[in-house]
């Protein structure tokens, strides 16, 4: 009996813990926060990074004939052959938007400095009530690195260079092979070329395989029409390292010009409706 009762207690006790720290955590930014935080700024990125893609639709159908003469091919093959690499580059396009979520959620959530953690030592912010959203004044005051939403509000803007910087190095591995943006020098991966990189091995250069295989009379072209991919590739590649010169080490306070001021407000008042 002495025993039962003891365990009893004990069951209090924890259950008096469990209910401290449940109380705390509803505090912090939860699953859903996450998720739709990552979604808000996954679908910025998504915009910005789908202007490189467009480049590079609009440069294949300028240039992969390029060197070839117009007697090995009708206009509907080009027309055809174009299409086909076209939607290489969709699919591209699709994978790397995939990847893309996946790597904001992990920068804000998973790297270091992790947004987690107490936010009442020191107290900077009441909690709302049920029901109430926080406000621009608790963004303001939640001046260090914690798990509430207004914390991540109040670090917005080191948390978008930290995306950036991931995003950046990413696509142009993925496009270019290797990425220069990295330190401003040598890439990570020993300067890998653009027919190493994802867009060409997975995407492009199988179609390319397939184009010359259904029109024969190109075959002696491939090497050609490879080369004019790769030229492309490399052109959007300058583009994307072009565009992300502020991230340079001593750039200084130089801002991503086609980030738009207004999504920050949007993000900002997302994270505050997570009471
Ligand atoms: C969060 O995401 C869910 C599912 O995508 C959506 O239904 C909900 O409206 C979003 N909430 C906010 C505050 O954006
Ligand atoms: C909380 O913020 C969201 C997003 O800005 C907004 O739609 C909603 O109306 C706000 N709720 C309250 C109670 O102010």
């Amino acid at each position: 009996m002495k025993v039962f009762s003891r365990t009893r207690i004990w069951t209090g006790v924890i259950t008096t813990f469990l209910f401290t720290l449940t109380s705390n955590v509803t505090e912090a930014c939860e699953r859903q926060c996450q998720l739709n935080v990552s979604h808000a700024f996954a679908d910025k990125y998504q915009l910005l990074s789908s202007l490189h893609f467009s480049t590079l639709s609009t440069k294949i159908d300028q240039s992969l004939f390029h060197g070839v003469p117009t007697t090995a091919y009708s206009s509907t093959e080009a027309a055809n052959a174009i299409q086909h690499l076209q939607e290489a580059v969709t699919k591209a396009q699709r994978a790397w938007d995939v990847s893309l979520f996946r790597t904001v959620f992990d920068t804000i959530f998973v790297d270091e400095p992790q947004f987690r953690g107490d936010c009442n030592e020191p107290h900077r912010v009441d909690q709302p009530a049920l029901g109430v959203n926080w406000t621009m004044t608790d963004c303001h005051a939640m001046d260090y690195i914690c798990g509430n939403p207004p914390s991540i509000c109040h670090f917005l803007p080191m948390i978008k260079t930290r995306i950036e910087r991931k995003l950046a190095e990413q696509l142009e591995t993925k496009i270019g092979g290797s990425s220069k943006i990295v330190g401003g020098g040598v890439s990570e991966n020993g300067g890998g070329s653009a027919d190493e990189a994802d867009v060409y091995a997975n995407f492009l250069g199988p179609a390319l395989s397939k184009v010359v295989m259904t029109h024969p009379k190109l075959e002696v072209y491939q090497a050609t029409m490879h080369g004019n991919l790769n030229q492309i590739l490399e052109v959007v590649r300058d583009q994307i390292v072009g565009e992300t010169a502020y991230l340079a080490p001593g750039a200084g306070p130089v801002r991503n010009a086609k980030w738009i001021a207004e999504w920050d407000l949007e993000i900002k008042l997302l994270l505050l409706s997570f009471p």
